[in-house]
């Protein structure tokens, strides 16, 4: 049986995508079996990401309310063999539109989790039926809160991770991303060490702001393709720890000269 992962933020634009991409292609580099969804009716991106944006395939609503099978659906990766994707569908508002149900919705969940090591769910910013329907499913196994490293964006985190521990969900970890040592405490922003003394999040990893991400994802490579890029290295330990790997937080992902200092 695999594990379903949910990557959720209240607020947009903080990498969650950007995670999500990555962490499949990782896992899937490791040998996982791993699946993709795009759970970002509307204003999808995953397949951006992960280079699938011309594919025509069915989307992920079509086959959870049995319009196509799960295997028309899903798309394989050219470069990796265990990698997968199902898209969001473009056209579908689940607040308005109503024929998705909770039940179709926990089956699709077990379905793909009988197939796949791992799935990850990339989802919309902010909460709505898709987070209810996935948290109160019982069958997400862990949940991903992605931030910044700024105030504003931690605080939505611990907002999201106390909502998420209201419906039952047992294991949240935080995932700190775009982080710059030189900025911690500076203006609004955090160091690690202030968003861990406060949150009832544990954390799961740090991913450094690297300036090639930008180019890398709009040209359909994740950042684990470079391997000059410190946020994939991090990505890379995130994706160890989601297998139960014990690696140290800041292994090969920020600059030796910034690693002796607390943040
Ligand atoms: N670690 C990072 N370093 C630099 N830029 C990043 C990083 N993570 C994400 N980005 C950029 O931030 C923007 C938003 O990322 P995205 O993954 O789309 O966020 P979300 O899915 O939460 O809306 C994108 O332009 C992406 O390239
Ligand atoms: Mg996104």
């Amino acid at each position: 049986m695999g594990k379903i992962i949910m990557v959720a933020s209240l607020k947009g634009g903080v990498g969650k995508t950007t995670v999500s991409a990555a962490l499949s292609h990782a896992l899937a580099k490791m040998g996982q079996k791993t699946l993709a969804v795009d759970m970002d009716f509307g204003v999808r991106s995953l397949d951006i990401a992960l280079g699938h944006e011309n594919s025509a395939s069915p989307s992920c609503w079509d086959v959870m309310t049995g319009r196509a099978s799960l295997g028309v659906a899903v798309e394989s990766d050219s470069r990796e063999e265990n990698l997968f994707f199902i898209s969001a569908p473009m056209n579908v508002d689940c607040t308005y539109d109503t024929t998705l149900t909770d039940r179709m919705f926990t089956s699709f969940l077990k379905n793909v989790k009988r197939e796949y090591d791992f799935v990850l769910l990339d989802m919309a910013a902010g909460t709505g039926r898709l987070l209810d329907m996935a948290s109160n499913s019982g069958e997400v196994d862990e949940v991903l809160i992605v931030c910044t490293q700024n105030a504003a964006s931690v605080r939505a985190a611990e907002k999201l991770g106390a909502d998420l521990y209201k419906t039952g969900e047992e294991k949240i970890r935080l995932v700190i991303n775009s982080f710059v040592p030189d900025r911690a405490g500076k203006n609004d922003f955090v160091g690690v060490m202030d968003i861990t003394e406060h949150s009832s999040v544990t954390l799961i990893g740090v991913v450094p702001f690297d300036k090639r991400v930008e180019a890398l994802i709009s040209s359909g490579k994740t950042v684990i393709e470079d391997k000059r890029s410190l946020a994939g290295k991090a990505l890379k330990n995130i994706a160890r720890r989601l297998t139960g790997e014990s690696v140290a937080l800041f292994d090969g992902a920020v600059p030796r000269r910034h690693r002796f200092r607390l943040y």
